[in-house]
Parts: structure tokens; C-alpha cells; sequence
């Protein structure tokens, strides 16, 4: 297995990209990239520019270019997920991003009171649902089965635990057919999958950038709104950084016509341009191609779970299958934890009972992911 890992990191056409990230140890496997991906090189030295010559030398004169920084970096983002310029914003956290556009659709069905989310969705996402359901008087529904009197859906398109894909489009369109908007939560597709917003006929999107956009820890999310909703967007956190004239400190709150909207507060700068610089390498490795070597490493992956015998939920079919493989093992928090201290393989535990090894197209080797099944071999 490491032989033919090893051949095929050879000839990988992505593998040079990892010269572009900051490893202090060429030796660990890190299968991790899907929670916090590796810093870019760039990003260290963006980061000293912005604190050195931007904060230090420009002072509060810097908020001059600093103002629109989170919708810049959206319409650096907006390529990679297949949105528009003018749809995307890169701010706040994917949580607080979630909130807004969540109570911001339920607003657009007022006729409605069915708020559908599944309960194996990432937790973040259920809690902020029964939260709103909570403040709202709505009722939560499990599952998408029956979207009739739904007004809003909240899906993630890669399941944080199986890596499965949802088919954005298909499922845009139903819940279109069915009178319901679909948030979707890009979580773990963006930077690694050429999402297609617009080609699926997306509305309302939320997402991280510090998984496989490497934008750091904490980074900000972003929010997508496309393009013939955004004046409708009526947002629930009436900050004044959506607001129209904002420095005009008007009395009342008037919401600016385009996707500065769904701005809150005064952003984190050095966050930001943090973002913008993993957002921008990802941009220039080309998301195709980085979604090829997702496949492969994921082909790789579970072909060698089929020869060792490890039980694996990740689907089988390529279109059908995220950035991560996920193994079933009946001690999968302590194996987790023996990789990193035994094996030098950093993965994930999740709940129950899954080992979650994260591929990140940029970083991740295959002979990286050969160890760490490797390993859980041999904790058998
Ligand atoms: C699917 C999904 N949604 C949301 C989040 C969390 O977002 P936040 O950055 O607000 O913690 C995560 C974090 O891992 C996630 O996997």
C-alpha cells in the first residue's frame, strides 16, 4: 500500500502545492485539513503586512480600503462556489451567518410555519434551527421527505460524518416545486467541490473558510445570497455595516440595496485577509483540479478499506462523495487518539463510532492517508 501511495504521489500533479503551505513536520500525516487546514506561506506574510503597514503604519486611515475588504473577498470566493459577483460576503462566523439567513427566509414564507432540518446534521446548524423555531413559535421537521407547507430547509451538501453529497440542483428544485427555500450549508464543500450555486439555482448558502479554504482558525464564514433576492433579504441583526449611508449615522435602519446587506458588525480584519489569501491560492490551484485529487485520494482510500477489511459508510460513488472517508471502528475515539501518539496521523473522532480521515486536495499525500489506514490496521 505505501509502495503504490508513494507512485502516486510522484505523479500527482497537485503535489507541489504543498511547498505553498508553512509545515514545520514533513512527518505527520495531518487528515485534519477538513477542520482547519494548513496556513498558506502567503498568508504569513500577508498577515504581517496588514498588522505592520496596514494597522501600525495606516491607522484608522486604513479603514479607507479596509471597508469593503468583506465583499472583495466574497467576489474572490463567488468563482469557487459558483456564484456571481455581488453574491457573496465573507464575515462573522458560518453560525451567526446561518441565523441570519435562516430567520431571513422563514421572513420570505410568511405563510408558512415548518422549519425542515435532519437530526444527523452538523450540530450547529440543528441548534440555531430549534432556536429560531423556539423565538418564532415554528415547529422543526425531521428530514426533507415532504417539503408541502415547509417554509425553509437547511442542508448541508457534504455530511460532516459520511462525506456524502446531496445533488444541489436536484434538490434546489424540488423544494422550489414545493414552495420552500433551502439554505445550504457549504461547509465542507467549499474549496474543494466547484459547488455550481447559480447553475443549481441556488438562493441563500453559508460556509466556512478555514477547512479547505485554509483561511485559518476562525476565520470568517461567508453568505450567499443570489443576486434577484437580495433586495428582499429582510435580515434579522440590523447592524450598521448593512446599513445604506453608513457613516451618515442616520436615526433609523435602512438596509443598502446589494449583498453589503447581510454585513453585521465591524469585521476582523486580519481574519479576513487572512481568508483571502487561503480563498486566493485555493482560486489559483483551480477548484477542478483540486476536486479531481479529491477523488482520487478518496478512490484511493476506500479501495484499501475494501483489501484491509475496515468497515466505511463513505459512498462509493464518486459523485456522490465529499473530501473525507470516514471508518467504522467499535474503539474509534481511543484508535483516534493512538494515531496521533503512536502513528504521527492526525485525525478526527466523531461521534459514535467514526474515524474521520480528511483528505485536503493541497496538502494531504497519499501516502499520508495509506499510513493512517495502515495504523488502524493494526490497532485491530
Ligand atoms: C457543517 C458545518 N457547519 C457549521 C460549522 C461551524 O461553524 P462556526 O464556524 O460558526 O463554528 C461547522 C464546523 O465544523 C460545520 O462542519
Amino acid at each position: 500500500m505505501l509502495d503504490w501511495a508513494r507512485r502516486l504521489d510522484a505523479g500527482d500533479p497537485l503535489g507541489a502545492w504543498r511547498e505553498r503551505f508553512q509545515i514545520p513536520d514533513p512527518d505527520l500525516a495531518y487528515l485534519d485539513g477538513n477542520s482547519l487546514g494548513m496556513p498558506p506561506k502567503r498568508t504569513l506574510e500577508r498577515v504581517q503586512t496588514v498588522i505592520r503597514d496596514e494597522w501600525a503604519g495606516g491607522l484608522i486611515r486604513s479603514w479607507e480600503d479596509w471597508l469593503d475588504l468583506p465583499q472583495r473577498v466574497g467576489d474572490r470566493l463567488a468563482p469557487l462556489i459558483g456564484a456571481g459577483a455581488g453574491e457573496v460576503t465573507v464575515h462573522d462566523s458560518t453560525t451567526v451567518n446561518l441565523y441570519q439567513l435562516v430567520v431571513a427566509a422563514v421572513r420570505l414564507r410568511p405563510d408558512r410555519s415548518v422549519i425542515a432540518i435532519e437530526s444527523k446534521d452538523f450540530p450547529t446548524d440543528r441548534y440555531v434551527v430549534d432556536g429560531i423555531a423556539r423565538a418564532r413559535g415554528l415547529t422543526v421537521q425531521e428530514g426533507f421527505d415532504d417539503l408541502g407547507g415547509v417554509a425553509v430547509a437547511v442542508r448541508s451538501m457534504i455530511d460532516y460524518r459520511s462525506a456524502e453529497i446531496v445533488d444541489l440542483a436536484a434538490e434546489t428544485a424540488r423544494a422550489r416545486r414545493a414552495g420552500a427555500l433551502v439554505v445550504w450549508d457549504l461547509s465542507h464543500a467549499a474549496g474543494l467541490h466547484p459547488v455550481g450555486l447559480h447553475a443549481a439555482g441556488a438562493e441563500l448558502a453559508v460556509g466556512c473558510t478555514y477547512k479547505f479554504l485554509n483561511g485559518g482558525p476562525g476565520a470568517p464564514g461567508f453568505s450567499y445570497v443570489a443576486g434577484s433576492l437580495i433586495e428582499q433579504l429582510d435580515q434579522p441583526i440590523q447592524g450598521w455595516f448593512a446599513q445604506v449611508d453608513q457613516f451618515a449615522m442616520g436615526s433609523a435602519f435602512a438596509p443598502r440595496p446589494d449583498i453589503g446587506r447581510t454585513l453585521i458588525g465591524t469585521p476582523g480584519i486580519i481574519g479576513l485577509a487572512a481568508a483571502e489569501e487561503g480563498i486566493a491560492l485555493t482560486a489559483e490551484a483551480g477548484i477542478d483540479a483540486i476536486r479531481a485529487k479529491s477523488i482520487a485520494l478518496g478512490r484511493f482510500a476506500l479501495d484499501w478499506c475494501d483489501r484491509l477489511g475496515l468497515d466505511t459508510s463513505t459512498p462509493r460513488d464518486d459523485h456522490r462523495r465529499g473530501g473525507h472517508v470516514c471508518v467504522h471502528h467499535p474503539n474509534a475515539r481511543a484508535v483516534t487518539a493512538r494515531l496521533a501518539t503512536e502513528h504521527g496521523v492526525l485525525a478526527d473522532f466523531r461521534e459514535p463510532d467514526v474515524i474521520r480521515l480528511g483528505c485536503s486536495p493541497l496538502t494531504t499525500r497519499y501516502g499520508d492517508v495509506a499510513r493512517a489506514l495502515a495504523a488502524v490496521d493494526s490497532m485491530r
